[in-house]
């Protein structure tokens, strides 16, 4: 069984090919019109996608070796995501699929990330996923496929949001997230205290706090020397700020391990990347003796392997939508 992903919720025009034999092809293309603007400009982001998708679906098919005939399902993403972006992805895979008489899968993008743990190996079900992205923290018990049950999210920015906004603030450039682990690795994670949120209420995230926090700390040195300041320490800012935000990641985690007794841990979206944050999950499973499911950093930010494993999994449950119905959404409800 081959299945065709599609993905374009966000600045991502993503493309790959996979089968019961795994991943055949995996192709995305960045859109970097956005970085001058310091933020994804979403009309910018319908028109790349645009011009990208036919291409970028093309690729995918010739690096896989095969063409649209001998594809036996198309998935793509269906939200939550830009409304505009998401539309030219659904809009493509919807004429393909028609066209040429494939079944359509329309996947959840936020069930996605945490399905691209699928593409190397298998979490066992029950297992924990604590889902780190730019639009997105949660932590979800994951009892069986598609069996998912939120025990807590943030209230206000999202992780990766805070690695942005806070490396804004640095002085670093959109999106700052991956710019900041670099600095961070050689950085002293002690250098300031910044504040932990939210660490005794549940399963609930709050990092807006700490993106103020930060601010009044820069803004507390003289202006004249700050400039300097900045220069000689935004390794070690870098690693205090990365501290704070995977401190109560890891926190969070390892109580709702505790409680649900859970023995596989998967970690998904963007932010797992974040080496601070898998050097400290790989602690906390070596701790507790437990499983711990990372995808390769490839398969952590946007990409279509995910959405294409997550379809594949729901095809051989006969998951199937009907093309003339299935809609977009924007946000979760
Ligand atoms: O999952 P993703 O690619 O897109 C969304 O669905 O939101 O996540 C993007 C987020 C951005 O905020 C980006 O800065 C962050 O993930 N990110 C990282 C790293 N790589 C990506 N944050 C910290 N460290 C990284 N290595
Ligand atoms: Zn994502």
């Amino acid at each position: 069984m081959n299945i065709l992903g599609i993905e374009s919720s966000c600045d991502e025009t993503a493309a790959a090919v996979y089968s019961e034999s795994g991943l055949r092809s995996n192709v995305i293309a960045s859109q970097a019109v956005h970085r001058k603007f310091g933020g994804v400009v979403p009309e910018l982001a319908s028109r790349a996608h645009q011009q990208s998708i036919w291409g970028v679906t093309r690729q995918a098919l010739n690096e896989a070796s095969i063409t649209i005939e001998d594809i036996d399902a198309i998935a793509v993403t269906n939200g939550p995501g830009l409304m505009g972006a998401l539309l030219v992805g659904m809009c493509f895979a919807k004429g393909l699929a028609l066209s040429h008489k494939k079944p359509l899968i329309g996947v959840n993008h936020i069930d996605a990330h945490i399905y691209a743990n699928f593409i190397d190996n298998e979490p066992n079900y029950p297992f924990l996923s604590l889902i780190v992205s730019g639009g997105h923290t949660r932590l979800v018990l994951v009892h069986d496929f598609m069996q998912h049950e939120i025990l807590g999210e943030t209230r206000d920015d999202a992780a990766g949001e805070a690695f942005d906004k806070t490396a804004k603030i640095l002085g670093l450039p959109y999106p700052g997230g991956p710019l900041m682990d670099r600095k961070s690795r050689t950085g002293d994670r002690s250098f300031v205290k910044f504040p932990q949120a939210l660490l005794s209420e549940g399963y609930e995230f709050s990092f807006s706090g700490l993106k103020t926090s930060v601010l009044y700390h820069i803004e507390a040195i003289p202006e004249a020397e700050r400039g300097t300041y900045l220069e000689l320490n935004i390794e070690n800012l870098s690693a205090s700020i990365s501290h704070a935000i995977t401190e109560v990641l890891v926190k969070k985690t390892k109580k709702a391990l505790k409680e649900f007794k859970i023995r596989d841990l998967v970690l998904a979206g963007g932010v797992s990347a974040n080496s601070m944050l898998r050097e400290k999950m790989h602690l906390l499973a070596k701790e507790m003796g437990i499983t711990l499911h990372i995808p390769n950093p490839v398969y952590c930010t946007d990409n279509a392997a995910m959405i294409a494993v997550t379809g594949y999994h729901k095809a051989i449950r006969n998951q199937y939508d009907d093309a003339l119905k299935l809609e977009a959404f924007a946000s979760l409800k």
